[in-house]
């Protein structure tokens, strides 16, 4: 952060709660944006055990904090002690904001609209009538096949290592939503002709996904992949030899961030601006 961070006893509080949360870029990118626009505020990132995860909400409402975000492991199991929580969410089954008015709780989920304009942004295929994988279940998976869904995808398939996981969420979802194993011929038949795929495993599904092979993709398609702390994607320079765009997960991450930032603070913010940021920061 450039500029001095001054605290007093009006200063509005935010924070990050998950387990781990020390590589987070949330504090540096919340904190240069309330500077940047002259807003009394700061944002904490809170390490909390995952044992104490029940008392979350009761911790946002004691401490009175203006919002929070979520991330692993409390996206889904702070959500039932939340006051309310908005459709997205519910469908997402996951939670990434948390706004407090007087002590009532609303759980937001941005994921799945980050990621799509951030698709956008970036010249990536319309979803509306695309054949569509979504590598993984988590709650990030969840996010993103949601929308996939809910913007007119004509074909959606979600491939899990947990067959099981894959089957649930899809069935949750409703619709014609497919499932499959995150498995070389899964893959293979899943992806043939398709436009978009997201790669929503976590870092340890590294090796599986480096064995699938993108030229299976229409023409024009575009591969997602939301960890945008990977220094090395799997598959990003096949994608590119196969003309298949390659978006790594600056992008959707700009563009949650942005719309956290709005619902925390009223204040619009471009993706573009946070984008800024978090290159910055990753520096
Ligand atoms: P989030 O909620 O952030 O999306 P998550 O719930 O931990 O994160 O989901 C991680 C995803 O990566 C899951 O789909 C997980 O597969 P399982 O449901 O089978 O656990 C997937 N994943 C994690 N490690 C994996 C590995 N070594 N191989 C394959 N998939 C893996």
């Amino acid at each position: 952060m450039s500029s001095t961070l001054t605290v007093t006893g009006s200063t509005r509080v935010y924070g990050l709660i998950g387990h781990p949360v020390r590589h987070s870029l949330s504090p540096s990118m919340y904190n240069t944006l309330f500077a940047r626009f002259g807003i009394d505020a700061v944002y904490v990132a809170l390490d909390v055990h995952p044992e104490n995860a029940d008392q979350v909400a009761d911790a946002i409402r004691t401490l009175d904090f203006v919002g929070v975000n979520l991330t692993v492991p409390f996206k889904e199991r702070v959500m039932p002690q939340l006051d309310r929580c908005t459709q997205a969410a519910v469908e997402a089954g996951a939670v990434n904001v948390v706004t407090s008015v007087q002590g009532t709780l609303t759980g937001y989920n941005t994921d799945g609209e980050g990621f799509s304009r951030s698709l956008a942004e970036e010249g990536g295929p319309s979803i509306d009538g695309a054949s569509a994988v979504v590598l993984g279940a988590g709650g990030a998976a969840r996010a993103v096949a949601s929308t996939l869904v809910d913007r007119g995808a004509a074909r959606v398939t979600i491939l899990n290592r947990t067959v099981s996981r894959a089957q649930a969420t899809a069935e949750a979802l409703g619709g014609d939503v497919a499932w499959g194993g995150l498995t070389v011929d899964g893959f293979d038949s899943a992806a043939r002709g398709a436009q978009i795929v997201v790669n929503c495993t976590s870092g340890p599904a590294r090796d599986r996904v480096a064995c699938f092979d993108p030229s299976v993709l229409a023409a024009g398609a575009s591969w997602v992949d939301i960890n945008y702390w990977m220094e090395n994607p799997p598959l990003q320079a096949e994608c590119q030899a196969a003309s298949v765009r390659f978006h790594d997960g600056i992008g959707m991450l700009a563009h949650q961030g942005a719309l956290a930032f709005e619902l925390f603070t009223g204040h619009p913010v471009s993706g573009a601006e946070i984008r800024q940021i978090l290159i910055a920061g990753l520096r």
